[in-house]
């Protein structure tokens, strides 16, 4: 079990998918906002990253997936979607944003921080 990430104080919540529409073992893209997130199910845990891959902005969401890591459809770099590192080059993460389930509903915290990401 990974720690939980902390929600800020300005974070909006968006509802993106229903729990049950999601698959564990694939992606998924949701928008929240103006942003396009990036949804796993892994464990009956949700998680969420930035879909925009980090290299050269393929959608990550709709990478093959294996046990937490999602391999990015263009050059295949690997990212951890529990924590978001890179595992292909360290220098390089994603972002992680908060999720919880309300009746049936998936819902993602996003900043009010104006980023697309
Ligand atoms: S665009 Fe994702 S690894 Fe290159």
């Amino acid at each position: 079990m990974t720690d939980p990430l902390p929600f800020e104080r300005s974070d909006t919540f968006f509802k993106v998918a229903k729990f049950d529409d999601l698959t564990e073992g694939e992606g998924s893209v949701v928008r929240a906002g103006l942003k396009k997130l990036a949804l796993f199910l892994k464990d009956g845990e949700i998680h969420c990253i930035q879909n925009f891959c980090p290299h050269a902005g393929a959608f990550l969401g709709l990478g093959d997936v294996t046990g937490c890591v999602v391999r990015c459809p263009r050059h295949s770099w690997g990212f951890d979607f529990t924590t978001g590192a890179c595992l292909t080059n360290p220098r390089y993460e994603v972002k992680r944003y908060v999720t919880k389930v309300e009746d049936g509903w998936v819902l993602v915290g996003v900043p009010e921080d104006g980023n697309l990401i």
